[in-house]
């Protein structure tokens, strides 16, 4: 499977970062990746980075969406306008949006929704706490965030799901090789039993403290498709040498 690196910029980046997607572009220009290659800047940034991206193997998302494609929401951002500014996907359901705008699993289903309806593709992702995981909750907490957070509606083909535990994220701690394995086949298991076939098409991404020395080891567990990555993507340096990392890439 062709593998996706998504780097998950947050509230990152003034127009000064532009340069990062540059250099980028430019790092990979020697040996253009065999996978996916995604940068997510804040959505001030998109468009221009889209440009500063243009004609190189680096694509542009968005790290959320409205729902609707119009309308009074104020401080909102439709997933059409996403695209219009020259997106491709979007991250959905990043646990700091369930987290600090208290999004559920039936709102974040319908921003999956709207992605599609817009053309771009959605990284929806899914984790457990730290608690959750201590009281060996993680795997029905995934499963029931992935059942819910689906909409009906879409292919298997506009989606990429990411694996994101909430206490990986940000705090240089990652899970064990064997338990990002054991949770991206329970991942795998649940898609195929929703897409049939199509399901084992799904990229399914690692999310949370991938860093340049853990990507090699992380990338190469069975069925992680790819990856977030938060703090080491808004460096072009430290995401060109992940990307150096990846096995096959
Ligand atoms: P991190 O963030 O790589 O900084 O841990 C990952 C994410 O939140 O997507």
């Amino acid at each position: 499977m062709r593998m996706l690196l998504a780097g998950n910029w947050k509230m990152n980046g003034l127009r000064a970062s532009l340069g990062e997607i540059r250099a980028l572009k430019r790092g990979l220009a020697e040996t253009p990746p065999r996978g996916d290659i995604l940068i997510c800047p804040p959505a001030t940034l998109i468009a221009e980075a889209a440009k500063a991206a243009e004609g190189g193997p680096v694509a542009i998302g968005g790290q959320d969406c409205h729902p609707l494609p119009s309308g009074a929401f104020t401080g909102d951002i439709s997933a059409e306008m996403l695209r219009d500014a020259g997106a491709t996907a979007v991250i959905l359901g990043h646990s700091e949006r369930r987290l600090y705008h208290g999004e559920t699993d039936s709102l974040i289903a319908a921003k999956v929704k709207a992605a599609r309806r817009a053309g771009l593709t959605a990284i929806l992702c899914v984790g457990e706490s730290q608690a959750q995981r201590e009281q060996g909750r993680a795997a029905p907490v995934v499963a029931a965030q992935l059942e819910a957070s689906v909409p009906a509606e879409i292919a298997a083909f506009d989606l990429v799901v990411a694996y994101e535990p909430i206490w990986a994220i940000g705090t240089g701690k990652t899970p064990r090789a064997m338990e990002i394995a054991q949770m991206h086949e329970t991942v795998r298991a649940l898609l195929t039993t929703r897409f049939g076939a199509d399901g084992a098409e799904i990229r399914i991404l690692y999310g949370g403290s991938v860093k340049p020395e853990n990507a090699a080891e992380i990338l190469a567990v069975p069925n992680v498709d790819g990856a977030l990555i938060g703090g080491a993507s808004v460096k072009a340096a430290d995401f060109l040498a992940i990307i150096r990392a990846a096995p096959g890439l």
